[in-house]
């Protein structure tokens, strides 16, 4: 009997995909056999020597000690692509927000209502404050063309716009599958000097911790909206803060609040909600339990 200890949020469906006549699976197993963790920070948890294997419901393993792992013979697997179309549809749904002033002028209306002030007028003056603009043929910059970064190229090409995308790690299979018609930029710079939106789908590392830097972010188009849904840290909030100051950047629409980019009315933080649905959390949970039990089962490794 394999023993599985389940940190947080594992979907019912991906425990499902561990017999339960083979598989104790539980929140509290001393000595488990493999750990199913979502997003619980396992850099200050005592890993038990009893584990054998763990699987990171999601796509980035930045919340496991991953190298003190390789060095115990401990495969770290995760959920490439699981979560592809709910991150897709929140950056799109973020974009379109930008270009509507979507948030802005739902409080504004919102405020109104509160206030009791004429409605009338509040629509007439609404209408110019918040006059948007639309996305054909707009350029939207890709930066890290994995699954994620490839679905939004997909979604924003059938939008109309334009897309350019960069990604030195691009594997082979993934390059087949990116659209014939995203244009391929030599370096993060040349996307940027391009992009009236930019958007990071990579993970945090050393060579992508500030990507979007003090300097960078002169380079991209003045009123040029900035999305990270990836991972707090890739942009520099403090550098991005100033250019809304400055006017130069037109909107910065991310999934970390944070002391820096709190209380910014062109700022839009939401709760790390990339993921969060039901679909990609099922998805998530089913591959690395997939995962997990033919590495226990049989030594098979993927996604490691
Ligand atoms: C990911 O790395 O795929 C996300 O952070 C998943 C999550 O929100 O748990």
């Amino acid at each position: 009997m394999f023993q599985i200890r389940t940190l947080n949020n594992i979907s019912a469906r991906g425990l499902e995909r561990l017999p339960r006549d083979q598989y104790e699976v539980a929140s509290e197993i001393n000595r488990p056999d493999a750990v199913l963790v979502r997003s619980a920070n396992m850099h200050e948890m005592e890993i038990p020597e009893t584990v054998k294997a763990i699987g990171r419901a999601g796509a980035g393993v930045n919340n496991i000690p991953v190298d003190t792992m390789s060095q115990r013979g401990v495969p770290v697997f995760n959920a490439p692509g699981a979560n592809a179309n709910a991150v897709k549809e929140l950056v799109i749904a973020a974009m379109l927000m930008g270009a509507r002033n979507l948030t802005q002028a739902w409080e504004y209306t919102r405020n109104l209502q509160e206030s009791g002030e004429s409605l009338t007028k509040a629509v007439e003056d609404g209408k110019k404050q918040f006059a948007g603009f639309e996305l054909p043929g707009r350029t939207l910059g890709v930066v890290g063309l994995g699954a994620i970064g490839r679905a939004i190229a997909d979604a924003a090409l059938a939008l109309g716009m334009r897309v350019i995308g960069y990604d030195p790690g691009i594997t082979v299979e993934g390059a087949w599958q990116l659209s014939a018609e995203v244009e391929r930029a030599p370096n993060v710079d040349a996307l940027f000097a391009k992009s009236e939106f930019v958007t990071f789908h990579v993970p945090l590392v050393d060579a992508t911790r500030h990507i979007l830097n003090a300097e960078r972010v002169k380079t991209l188009p003045k009123g040029a909206v900035v999305l990270n849904f990836a991972r707090h840290g890739i942009v520099d909030d403090h550098a991005v803060m100033e250019a809304l100051d400055s006017g130069h950047l037109g909107a910065y629409l991310c999934d970390f609040p944070s002391e820096t980019n709190r209380h910014h009315p062109k700022v839009v933080a939401l709760p790390h909600l990339g993921a969060s649905t039901g679909e990609a959390e099922d998805n998530s949970a089913m591959m690395v339990a997939d995962e997990v039990r033919d590495y226990l089962e049989d030594g098979n490794v993927r996604n490691s």
